[in-house]
């Protein structure tokens, strides 16, 4: 029985990894690049600074610093152009049953994401109000897989991290919770993922008596 849940962002609550997808794949056209949706499974989770470097290394490219930030930037710039189109409400399937349930059970509901853009997407489809605790981006320093976001998120809601349960889209995502001692229910429509310990088409499938 959990007593907290840890959601990741993108690709679980909101439809946003399709536009990290979108805009990661725009900048790489700057320098004629070009990378597949299954390489794509590499950048999910991971901080903007660290795919950069990964499409860079990728494409071959070697970059200096002040470059990168402007390449960064101008992913990030696109990135927002795609999220100021969603709406109020715009939020994955089962998500809003999802956090009525918990609230109403009285669990601790915690956002675990890489993303510094997590709170104005929470605002903006107005489901910022059901966390009690919100690392993101601009809290953690190292990418999942890393465990911090989500010992944090542990530490910051008061649960033991084998309390908590993990809901993720991606493979660093699960290897962070895995690390962390976390149970974890992959988010995974397409079967691309491994080492979880459910498995999930969407959050409306989860199955809240069991939490
Ligand atoms: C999440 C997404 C990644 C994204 C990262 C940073 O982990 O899965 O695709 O690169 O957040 O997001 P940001 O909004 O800060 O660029
Ligand atoms: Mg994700």
């Amino acid at each position: 029985e959990a007593t907290a849940v840890i959601f990741d962002l993108d690709g679980v609550l909101v439809d946003t990894a399709v536009f990290h997808y979108q805009a990661w794949k725009q900048l790489a056209k700057q320098f004629d690049f070009d990378f597949t949706e299954v390489e794509n499974e590499q950048l999910k989770g991971v901080s903007r600074v660290d795919s950069l470097n990964l499409i860079l290394k990728w494409a071959n490219r070697e970059v200096p610093a002040p470059k990168k930030e402007q390449l960064a930037s101008l992913k990030n710039t696109w990135y927002l152009e795609l999220v100021e189109k969603m709406k109020y409400g715009d939020v994955l399937p089962g998500t809003l049953d999802l956090l009525t349930y918990l609230k109403a059970a009285d669990k601790k509901i915690a956002l675990g994401s890489a993303s510094k853009n997590a709170i104005r997407i929470l605002e903006k489809t107005g489901i910022l109000h059901y966390f009690d605790a919100i690392i993101d981006g601009n809290v953690v320093k190292n990418s999942k897989p890393d465990p911090e976001v989500f010992l944090k998120a542990a530490a910051e809601v008061g649960i033991m991290p084998a309390a908590c349960v993990v809901l993720e889209d991606a493979q660093a995502g699960i290897e962070a919770a895995r690390t962390a001692n976390m149970p974890v229910i992959a988010v995974d429509k397409s079967h691309v993922l491994t080492n979880y310990n459910a498995r999930v088409n969407d959050l409306s499938e989860i199955l809240i008596s069991d939490y």
